[in-house]
């Protein structure tokens, strides 16, 4: 009985079973990892190794209460090197499920096969084996059935169980490492030298396309990793990882230090994408203090903080991050080519130049300046590049370049849909795009949400998923089509968070109009701000941009009179 205890600990879902059973296939030097699962690791769980393996002699031990090979004293435990050091993951894994374990070291001549039942022996004997340890977990919770009724779908603990494999993947770069779900081959991932490639080879090369290196080579505290290019900051807390000392973990100082080393290069309510890999002396670490091991305390957390953010913020402050929409170059205003509807036919007419630095001016989604009559002439001045000021009907109104913007677009795009008009690029070569797999599973659920949007899309093999058309009014930036899906995706994964949007519909136009309007910095010329103005007086009674910020702020001529007091 207390062993079920015990385990609901360690054993909080199928996730947890595969993280233990990864680390110790790390503790026991494995260069490869195969981790295969049916229906989200409630059915089936087996994880495979080539490590050094259990002796025959050590099987029955290695399912009892603390039972570790790995630490021998007290001391040990403030050094602790390996993943494991409690000897409690397999006892309460094996106490709430049907476990098979076989394995073969070097030197045994044949391998050996242990099986327990809710913690009970099955049996045990000889079986052919090749060096190494696999180890099967079936049924989890079957007898504790309070707990199995917590599980979500199968679905939703894949998708824990791919944070978990992908946690492990960044922090073992040295190894090669699979993950197979029903029978599909998810991630197929070969050794590599350098975190940025295993980077590249989870969530695809738009990602790596857009990192930024960081170092901090302190005399006891190395921090080194990626962050992403400011412009990759939508809400991606999904792709934010900490590995101290090799372990995945999640640290709030950490988190909080890397947010503040961005300072204002992102939006307030922005998340930043990062991978961060800090290495400090071991007894500076205290590994000891999570039941499942998802945390760590620093002995000097003031100085971790600290660290942490210069070494962003320096990082940052290197970097020539003027906005240019990436991989640009690769797609030639050739590859685009216009045409309205969506009955697939070409109108062999050009959209736009797109080598020029903003993907999509102003100009191009506004229609009118050029018929601007001198009666519609309003005195406006650009502010810092962001704030559009202008006296109408005399008052004094300031406008947000950006919200107004992505709220004109918004409504814009609101439009075509509800006439069904939304237009198509078809590009001449498709492009296909790889994604992490929790983002690839709900940008596949909402294909037809993307369709009807004017997106022609597919899903090609594994993780990828083919565009042969774009809506129109995104321009041609793919790096903004890739990073809007993800953050469809992403927001979609934390589905009450739709802040100021009722559907899913309204939400993708919300991040598409976010994605394709003026930023703030961005230049304007006298002609587009006046535009922009223009397009607002049709926005009446619109106040605030999709997200429910402000666009515009009033101050009338009385209220300057009862400012400097002259009533
Ligand atoms: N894949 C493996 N290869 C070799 N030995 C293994 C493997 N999995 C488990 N073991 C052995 O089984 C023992 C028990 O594993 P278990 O995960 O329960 O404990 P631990 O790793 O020592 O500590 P923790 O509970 O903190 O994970 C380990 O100490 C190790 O000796
Ligand atoms: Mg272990």
């Amino acid at each position: 009985m207390y062993r079920k205890i015990a385990a609901g600990e360690v054993v909080e879902r199928p996730a947890s079973v595969v993280k233990e059973f990864v680390e110790n296939s790390i503790d026991a030097k494995a260069e490869r990892i195969v981790v295969e699962v049916d229906k989200g690791g409630i059915e089936r769980i087996k994880v495979s190794d080539n490590g050094f393996g259990i002796e025959k002699e050590d099987m029955p031990l290695v399912f009892e209460h603390h039972a570790t090979s790995k630490i021998e004293t007290e001391e040990d435990l403030l050094n602790i090197e390996s993943m494991g050091f409690r000897g409690e993951a397999l006892s309460s894994v094996s106490s709430v499920s049907k476990v098979s374990l076989i394995s073969k070291t070097k030197k045994a001549q044949t391998g050996y096969f242990y099986a327990v039942s809710g913690g009970d022996f099955l049996d045990s004997g000889t079986k052919a084996f090749q060096d190494g340890t696999s180890i099967e977990v079936r049924d989890l919770f079957f007898n504790v059935p309070a707990r199995k009724k917590f599980l979500k779908t199968p679905y939703t603990e894949f998708l824990h169980i791919t944070r978990v494999f992908v946690d492990l993947c960044l922090a073992n770069i040295n190894k090669d490492f699979k993950l197979i779900h029903n029978g599909r081959e998810v991630y197929n991932l070969s050794a590599v030298s350098d975190l940025s490639l295993r980077i590249k080879q989870l969530f695809g090369k738009n990602v790596y396309e857009n990192l930024i290196p960081v170092f901090c080579d302190h005399p006891h505290i190395k921090i080194s990793g990626f962050v992403g290019k400011p412009q990759m900051s939508y809400d991606s807390k999904s792709k934010q990882f900490i590995i101290v000392n090799n372990r995945p973990v999640k640290d709030r100082i950490i988190s909080s230090a890397v947010r503040e080393g961005f300072g204002s290069l992102i939006m307030h309510s922005a998340s930043p994408l990062y991978f961060i890999k800090i290495t400090a002396p071991l007894d500076f670490v205290d590994a000891n203090i999570h039941p499942r091991k998802e945390e760590v305390r620093f002995i000097n957390p003031n100085l971790i903080y600290s660290l942490v953010k210069n070494t962003i913020s320096q990082s940052l402050s290197k970097e020539d991050l003027s906005f240019r929409p990436e991989g640009m170059s690769s797609y030639k205003s050739s590859n685009v080519e216009n045409v309205s509807g969506r009955q697939g036919y070409y109108i062999h007419e050009k959209v736009r130049d797109v080598s020029f630095a903003n993907p999509l001016s102003v100009s191009d989604t506004l229609e009118f300046y050029s018929q601007l009559g001198t009666q519609d002439t309003f005195e406006v001045l650009v502010f810092n590049n962001l704030y559009i000021v202008a006296n109408i009907n005399d008052s004094l109104e300031i406008y947000d370049q950006h919200a107004l913007h992505e709220r004109v677009l918004y409504e814009k795009f609101k439009k075509a849909l509800l006439e069904k008009t939304p237009s198509s690029q078809v590009l001449l070569t498709s492009q296909s795009f790889e994604f992490a797999e929790d983002d690839f599973q709900i940008i596949n659920r909402n294909l037809k949400l993307f369709i009807k949007l004017g997106f022609e899309i597919e899903v090609w093999g594994t993780r990828a998923i083919e565009i042969k058309a774009i809506p129109s009014f995104l321009g041609a930036n793919f790096s903004a089509v890739t990073n809007m899906l993800c953050e469809f995706a992403e927001d979609l994964k934390e589905k009450n968070k739709f802040k100021g949007v009722s559907s899913m519909e309204e939400k993708a136009l919300s991040i598409m109009a976010c994605r394709s309007a003026v930023k703030a910095g961005d230049k304007l010329t006298h002609t587009e701000a006046l535009g922009l103005l223009k397009e607002n007086i049709k926005l009446k009674g619109i106040y605030t941009c999709p997200h429910g910020r402000p666009f515009k702020i009033k101050i009338t001529k009385e209220d300057l009179e009862k400012m400097f007091k002259r009533v």
